[in-house]
């Protein structure tokens, strides 16, 4: 039962009109979206994260990190880095996740990111090419970790089962979809989405930890003998997905988080990776005292190993909401589908730097390694993708 007393105590009873426009069929999915919603934390994410969300906090005590830059390496280190990495690929030291549970809405594509394709390949399909080569070469298949959501699980399941697993040995692929949250409107209310379900959106990347943690896939791979979990985004149309390189940098480090970063660009509006009280951070070019940023030189670019220990005790840890505003499509007071501004809330996966005692940073050339589709337009679009992709002979 939707009790009204309570709705309205916590500002939703509006919910208690969509019911009377709504089918019985429509009126007992909505019970039972009700039930999973505790309305006191729904409270709490909105005046936690909405109503007193501070104004931007200027950090203080930011420093740069520690870190190699390729470039500056003797091509004799490289190839043993290379051949490190690939001795430890052999043997099974390093599982790969990728995150690809987004929305993209920017992107604007109606089908998950992944299927997106340039010279009629996919980004899904370049990142299994890469994983196939690294089996041709080492003989050992690499378990693939794929986070989805609820938003594209089906989709992208179909699309590999139609593509055929990508010639990938299927059993080496793990689908696992992330958490989601309560979206809401501006004014707190929850949202109908155009199913007339509560509307739910996935909890943004930084979900990854619990859902693995959740789904008992970081023991799985302890018991599989991995030690390294190498982590990508879907939409860096140049990843080198673990490339032997960065896996021979890795191993020798031997650090809780190992991360590839590029030279970020005179006042680049990108995440910068520092550290402050020896803890490392991203942060935002907002979030940077002025003047500061451009002594900054690491732009995250979301290319990352996990020491699996690391991962196993900070998975559990607490990571902080932020929150996102974007147009989604809903269902309005008249049952008309529109799309508005709307309140999502999103871990982000990089706040998990901070619970890290050990990190470095291999900084890499740019023009090789990232090229993020975001936009349909300008920026970090299908443009400027499908240029970079020319350049690096990757069509
Ligand atoms: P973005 O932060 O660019 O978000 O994701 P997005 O949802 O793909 O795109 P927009 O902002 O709606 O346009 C960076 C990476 O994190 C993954 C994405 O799939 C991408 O690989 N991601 C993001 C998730 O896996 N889950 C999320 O909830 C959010």
């Amino acid at each position: 039962m939707l009790d009204e007393t309570i709705l309205k105590q916590h500002g939703q009873d509006h919910i208690l009109e969509y019911c009377k426009m709504m089918s019985q069929s429509e009126k007992e999915q909505l019970h039972i979206d009700m039930d999973r919603i505790d309305l006191d934390e729904v409270d709490k994410l909105y005046e936690d994260v909405y109503v007193n969300r501070k104004m931007i906090e200027i950090a203080d005590d930011v420093e740069q990190i520690n870190y190699d830059i390729k470039e500056n390496l003797p091509e004799e280190k490289l190839a043993e880095y290379r051949s490190l990495g690939l001795s430890a690929i052999k043997e099974g030291k390093f599982a790969v996740l990728l995150m690809a549970g987004g929305q993209g809405t920017r992107l604007g594509h109606k089908a998950p990111k992944g299927t997106f394709s340039f010279n009629d390949k996919s980004l899904f399909e370049r990142q299994a090419e890469q994983l196939n080569k690294l089996f041709e070469e080492t003989g050992t298949p690499i378990h693939w970790y794929i986070m989805t959501s609820d938003i594209n699980h089906k989709d992208t399941l179909s699309f590999f089962l139609e593509n055929n697993y990508f010639g990938y040995d299927e059993s080496y692929i793990h689908f696992f979809k992330q958490d989601h949250v309560v979206a809401l409107s501006t004014e707190g209310e929850l949202v109908l989405d155009k199913d007339k379900h509560i509307m739910r959106t996935p909890n943004g990347n930084g979900g990854v930890f619990k859902s693995l943690e959740k789904a008992n896939l970081l023991n799985e791979m302890k018991d599989n003998g991995v030690e390294y979990l190498f982590l990508n985004n879907i939409d860096n149309v140049l990843v080198k997905v673990l490339d032997s390189e960065f896996a021979g940098f890795i191993k020798e480090k031997d650090c809780d988080i190992t991360t590839k970063s590029v030279q970020a660009y005179p006042d680049e509006k990108v995440g910068r990776i520092v550290s402050i009280d020896d803890k490392k951070q991203v942060l935002e070019y907002s979030e940077l005292p002025e003047g500061e940023v451009n002594k900054l030189e690491n732009a995250n670019i979301g290319i990352h190993a996990f020491k699996l220990d690391f991962l196993i005790e900070a998975a559990s840890k607490p990571l902080p909401y932020h929150l996102a505003i974007k147009n989604l499509k809903q269902i309005d007071e008249d049952f008309s589908v529109i799309e508005k501004e709307t309140l999502k809330f999103e871990l982000f996966y990089f706040d998990i730097f901070q619970y890290a005692n050990s990190f470095a940073t291999l900084q890499v050339d740019r023009k090789e390694e990232f090229s993020p589709l975001k936009n349909k337009e300008g920026k970090d679009s299908i443009e400027t993708a499908q240029q970079d992709l020319e350049t690096n002979q990757l069509l």
